[in-house]
């Protein structure tokens, strides 16, 4: 019998209590990894055991595949019409409706974000996504392409088949729906690793897949490590394609393999460090109130986050005062506490690294002008913490720190900014901040970023993609263009003529 997960919650936001099956689901169905092991969860606000999961092997990759190709010939790709394809995602979107509360509490409890920012941003962006896609499932076809009277010439845009995902624990659930509505859009079938750190609402969607009816074997979620069930999915010779969402060390590591084994597919969304500017002629009010939510939001854990805020000289001075004082306002605490806004960061690694961070860019001459330490006493929780006086070789301001810390410099004109926002490996996101519209766009055309905000940060729309430029990923996430990066084109050529 596959492990079960049970918790009873009791806060003022959210009491009642959730119990599932936390096996492999394999085949629409829960079961023990084959080799018997779990993987434990803890609780990051207060690092102990909530339960056990079952741990997946090489051997039940192997699997989980063999479902999925069944489902992929005999129930699912060619086999079902986008609408009916379209009509099981938007139930799946009510169903996700229906259980927001439960599932927000899990994944509040499982990754420490707040349980109100959970249902009304993970949750509830995570049914959109799912709705968005399953309108798209039946508006997917090919062209007819006119060469000359000789020929017909036509596209079919057709799914790739079975395809590897594997997602991060910053937002779990979000992840997974941003992974699995594209793919089951375009009529792909899914094996699917969460992070071993936030592996439960992820589970929890497995019964509600079930329940909204998709035949099964088309969805398959694998919990386990990355060094042997992500490296599993990236080299296996019967997956097509594999999506990837996390660091850019192991993205490399993911590409590598496939081009080592099938030369599958890669998508990638890797790492950030993000500028966020600030001209002079900004509202500075809403510019203070963008930059920390662009920053702090999610703990720190964005790889989108705004994590070096470049001021305009004329306006440097006041702008860190407001900041700081701003920040100092955010609520840092228990998740299910109403007015928390920054909870734990995911687990006792990250928040030693983070604070190894710290520590570095302490030691490297930086001032720290707000927090620099642990939140309390118990639990993985960090102080927003600011740094000025960076110089750009920092480590700080080089490197993804993924937690809440973010440096301040300053800047002096167009040039100037266009030069040190673009000194980084990396091309995920940007932010601009000015009351005139030519110089906002002027500077957001200038920039080697997948998406530039302008007076505003973090805002994402199912309908808008997602992705990087340079070292932050490849292909992109939502909207329209994830579909490309679901189907394989053929093109078709009928002979009209008895000429050679
Ligand atoms: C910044 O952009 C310029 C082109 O505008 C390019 O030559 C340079 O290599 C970029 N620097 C980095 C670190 O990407
Ligand atoms: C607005 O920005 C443009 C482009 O940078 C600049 O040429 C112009 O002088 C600015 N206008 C004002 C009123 O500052
Ligand atoms: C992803 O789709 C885009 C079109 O949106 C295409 O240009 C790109 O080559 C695709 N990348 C991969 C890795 O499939
Ligand atoms: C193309 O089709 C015609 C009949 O429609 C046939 O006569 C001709 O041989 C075909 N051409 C080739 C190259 O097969």
């Amino acid at each position: 019998m596959a492990p079960t997960f049970s918790h009873t919650f009791n806060h003022p936001s959210y009491s009642g209590k959730v119990s599932f099956p936390v096996g492999l689901f394999i085949d629409g169905k829960f079961v023990d990894g084959s080799e018997g092991k779990l993987i434990d969860v803890l609780n990051p606000s207060n690092g102990k055991l909530i339960g056990q999961i079952a741990e997946a092997s090489k051997a039940d990759v192997d699997k989980a595949v063999a479902a999925a190709h069944t489902a992929f010939n005999e129930s699912w790709g060619l086999k079902v019409p986008g609408f009916e394809r379209g009509k099981l995602l938007i139930r799946l979107a009510e169903l996700i409706e229906e259980h927001a509360d439960a599932l927000a509490a899990v994944e509040a409890l499982d990754n420490g974000k707040a349980f109100a920012i959970a249902k009304s941003f993970d949750v509830t962006e995570s049914a959109a996504v799912f709705r968005y896609y399953g309108g798209w499932a039946d508006k997917l076809h090919g062209k007819v392409i006119e060469t000359n009277p000789t020929k017909f010439g036509y596209t079919t845009h057709e799914p790739i088949g079975v395809v590897g995902q594997i997602i991060p624990w910053n937002f779990p659930f979000m992840m997974a729906a941003w992974k699995l509505g594209p793919a089951l859009a375009c009529g792909n079938t899914v094996v699917l690793k969460p992070s071993e750190f936030t592996p439960l609402s992820a589970l929890y969607l497995c019964q509600l897949i079930n329940e909204a009816g998709f035949p099964h074997g088309v969805v398959n979620i694998l919990n386990g490590y990355g060094s042997t069930v992500g490296a599993a999915i990236a080299e296996h010779m019967g997956i097509e394609k594999v999506a990837f969402t996390g660091s850019t060390l192991v993205g490399r590591s993911i590409m590598k393999a496939a081009a080592n084994s099938n030369l599958k597919k890669v998508t990638l969304e890797l790492g950030g460090k993000s500028p966020n500017i600030i001209f002079d002629d900004a509202d500075i009010e809403q510019a203070i109130r963008w930059t920390a939510f662009g920053m702090f939001f999610n703990h720190g854990q964005c790889c989108c986050a705004g994590s070096r805020v470049y001021v305009q000289a004329s306006i440097y001075d006041k702008f860190v005062e407001q900041f700081k004082a701003h920040v100092q306002t955010l609520k840092v605490g228990d998740p299910f506490d109403k007015e928390t806004f920054q909870g734990p960061q995911v687990s006792q690694i990250q928040f030693d690294r983070i604070m190894g961070y710290i520590e570095h860019g302490k030691e490297a001459g930086a001032t720290v002008a707000l927090g620099g330490k642990r939140h309390g006493t118990e639990g993985y929780f960090i102080e927003p913490t600011v740094f000025t006086d960076v110089k750009p070789e920092m480590k700080i301001v080089q490197e993804e720190i993924f937690g809440p810390v973010v440096v301040l410099a300053k800047f002096e004109d167009e040039d100037d900014i266009v030069h040190q926002a673009n000194d980084t490996v990396y091309g995920l996101a940007a932010a601009v901040f000015s009351s005139n519209v030519s110089r906002a766009l002027t500077v957001a055309q200038r920039l080697r970023a997948g998406t530039v905000w302008v007076n505003h940060y973090n805002k994402l729309h199912p309908q808008i993609p997602f992705g990087g430029f340079k070292q932050s990923g490849i292909g992109r996430e939502l909207g329209k263009y994830a579909l490309a990066n679901y189907t394989n084109v053929k093109a078709v050529q009928v002979n009209l003529t008895d000429k050679l």
